[in-house]
């Protein structure tokens, strides 16, 4: 059936786009797959410089994320990437199996990286090899990610292809992603042009996880518009960003198609369709971030979630990596 291996980053600040992009779509896996890894991956995160004790935070509520959304952790692996050795074991050894004219193709490292990019941490450059090693650790078979890492998922492809080849073998899987459909890009819900982000600095842009009901309303209500009522077509979106984003995130959260959502609201005013998008946010959402309140005043309860997911993670990797030091020619114990 094969083995779901999907990563997070901790950077605080989760929101609307965080769980419609990628937390939502992984609960419904975990019905669909024998194996799911979920991970909260720390060592991505730190390729760009964390305060310590928020980056301990962060990792704590993802993973609250996670659990409150619905992901089983007795069924599931959850945990974080640090604890497992292996990431960075294999991620070396991809270090010396991708090329860098691979790695400069790379859009997000160019973006991130800005114009600075002889400033850029080597880690933030090499990002994608330990995302390849992430899942090639468990030999992970699907991938389940939004539209923004299709590029690096296509690199691990290679990596893999590249590892088999240059050793003679055929060990590690073709890497398949699973990407999901409406609303895995949920915009800003002040400029319908830019995507919803942990880091910009109006918070009136973005739903968070740690929101309350209030807070869901009023954003809900105030979110920009344009001054045309909702049109009956799909198609009538395609020059309005900030329509086509809350059209989005409601098809979304009701979890029907986007053109039903138009049959009954196309021709409407958005001030009621706001309305009813507060409502539906409110409904959908409270109950998940009330449980990652609840979770968050339990740590202990987390920390052990992470150990033991650490730990079945590591029973995975180990016969995987044996073999790889096996194959690269490593002498081990
Ligand atoms: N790079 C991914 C992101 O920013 C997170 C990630 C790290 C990941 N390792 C992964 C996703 C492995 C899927 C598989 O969203």
């Amino acid at each position: 059936m094969g083995r779901i291996f999907s990563g997070v980053q901790p950077t605080g600040n989760l929101h609307l786009g965080n769980y419609l992009g990628a937390i939502r779509n992984w609960v419904r896996l975990q019905d669909e797959f024998d194996d799911c890894l979920f991970c909260v991956v720390d060592l991505h995160a730190v390729t760009v410089w964390q305060d310590p004790v928020e980056l301990q935070a962060n990792t704590r509520e993802v993973c609250a994320a996670m659990i409150a959304a619905g992901i089983d952790p007795a069924k599931n692996v959850i945990f974080n990437q640090s604890r497992n050795s292996a990431h960075a074991e294999l991620a070396w050894i991809f270090n010396c199996v991708a090329r860098m004219g691979w790695l400069n193709r790379m859009t997000q490292f160019k973006e991130k990286a800005g114009k600075n990019r002889e400033n850029a941490s080597v880690g933030l450059f090499a990002y994608p090899n330990l995302m390849a090693a992430d899942i090639l650790a468990y030999r992970g078979t699907h991938v389940p990610v939004g539209d923004d890492q299709k590029q690096h998922l296509e690199l691990a492809r290679d990596i893999a292809q590249k590892f088999n080849n240059d050793f003679g073998v055929d060990f590690f899987p073709v890497v398949e992603p699973l990407i999901f459909g409406e609303a895995t890009r949920v915009m800003s819900l002040k400029d319908g042009s830019k995507k919803m982000s942990k880091s910009d600095p109006s918070d009136q842009s973005r739903i968070t996880l740690t929101d309350d009901a209030d807070a869901f309303a009023k954003k809900g209500r105030k979110a920009r518009t344009d001054p045309l009522p909702l049109p009956d077509d799909p198609k009538d979106l395609a020059d309005r960003p900030e329509a086509a984003n809350l059209l989005g995130i409601y098809a979304a959260l009701a979890d029907r198609p986007l053109a039903e959502v138009l049959t009954q609201h196309g021709g409407g005013q958005f001030s009621g369709f706001k309305q009813d998008l507060a409502d539906l946010m409110v409904a959908k959402l409270q109950p998940i971030t009330g449980e990652m309140r609840r979770l968050g005043d339990d740590p202990g309860y987390i920390d052990g979630v992470l150990a033991e997911g650490a730990e079945r993670a590591r029973a995975l990797s180990d016969p995987v990596m044996d073999r790889v030091f096996d194959i690269v020619g490593f002498l081990r114990g």
